[in-house]
C-alpha cells in the first residue's frame, strides 16, 4: 500500500465525515419540520414552514449544497469501499469481519438501499411539488401556500407505503448508528476519555431519528 494512496484514502475519508455530518444536520432540521404536521390539524405550521424551506433564496443555495453533498458522500463511499475491496489481502476478510460491528461492515449496502429510497422519496414528494405543480393549494391569513402536508398524509393513509417508510428507515437508523461515531474516527477524534461518550451519544443519535421518522408514518396511518 503506497503512501499516496493512504493519504488519498484519510483525506476522503476526512471529507465524507464532514459531508455526513452536514447531512445529518439536514436530517434532524427535516426531521423537526416534519414533526410539525402531527401536532397541528390545520397544518399551517408544516405548510409555512415547507414553503418557507421551498422559496427562501438563502435555503435554495443551501439545497444544491445538500445535493451535492449526497452526491459527494456517495461517490467517496463507493470509491473507499471499492479501494477497500482491492487492498484487502487473501485471507484477510473473515478476521476484518469479525472485528468490526455488524453494521459497519454494511454501510455500502445500506447506503445503496437509502439512494432506493431517496429516488423514491423524491418523485413523490420534491418532484410533485417543484416540477409537476401537482400540489393543491391552501389558505391562511390570506395567503395562498401548497398543500405539501395534505399530499403526506394521503400517502402515509395507504399501509403499503407506510411499511415501504418503515423498512427503509430502518435502514437508515443501522446506516447513522455507525456513521457518526465513524465520522469522529475519520476526523482524528479518539482519546480513551471521549471515544465511549461518542459511541454512545452516536446510538443516541441514530435511535432519534430513526424512531421521529418512523414515529410520522405510523401515527398519521394509525391515526
Ligand atoms: C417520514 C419521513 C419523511 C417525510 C414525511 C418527508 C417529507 C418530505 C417532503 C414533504 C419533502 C418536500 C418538501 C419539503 O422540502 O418539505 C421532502 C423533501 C426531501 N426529503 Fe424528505 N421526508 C421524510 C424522510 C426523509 C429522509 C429519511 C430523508 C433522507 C435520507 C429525506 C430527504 C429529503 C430530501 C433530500 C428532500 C429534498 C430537499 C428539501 O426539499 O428539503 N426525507 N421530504
Amino acid at each position: 500500500m503506497g503512501k499516496s494512496y493512504i493519504y488519498s484514502s484519510v483525506t476522503k475519508k476526512v471529507i465524507m465525515s464532514l459531508v455526513g455530518l452536514f447531512l445529518i444536520t439536514f436530517l434532524l432540521v427535516h426531521l423537526t419540520i416534519n414533526l410539525l404536521l402531527l401536532f397541528d390539524p390545520t397544518r399551517e405550521l408544516f405548510n409555512v414552514a415547507a414553503h418557507f424551506m421551498g422559496t427562501n433564496p438563502l435555503i435554495q443555495i443551501f439545497q444544491w449544497v445538500l445535493f451535492g453533498g449526497f452526491a459527494l458522500h456517495m461517490i467517496l463511499g463507493v470509491i473507499l469501499q471499492v479501494q477497500n475491496w482491492m487492498a484487502r489481502p487473501k485471507g484477510y476478510k473473515k478476521k476484518a469481519a469479525s472485528e468490526k460491528s455488524l453494521f459497519s461492515r454494511f454501510m455500502i449496502h445500506t447506503g445503496i438501499l437509502i439512494v432506493v429510497f431517496l429516488v423514491i422519496h423524491f418523485s413523490d414528494f420534491f418532484i410533485k411539488a417543484k416540477f409537476l405543480g401537482e400540489i393543491g393549494e391552501i389558505v391562511y391569513n390570506g395567503h395562498h401556500y401548497e398543500d405539501m402536508g395534505l399530499l403526506v398524509i394521503e400517502k402515509f393513509q395507504m399501509l403499503g407505503y407506510v411499511i415501504f417508510y418503515v423498512i427503509a428507515l430502518l435502514i437508515l437508523g443501522f446506516h447513522l448508528d455507525h456513521a457518526f461515531q465513524s465520522a469522529f474516527q475519520s476526523l482524528g477524534v479518539n482519546h480513551p476519555k471521549y471515544t465511549p461518550f461518542i459511541m454512545g451519544f452516536s446510538r443516541f443519535l441514530a435511535i432519534v431519528i430513526t424512531v421521529g421518522y418512523i414515529f410520522i408514518p405510523l401515527f398519521i396511518y394509525l391515526k
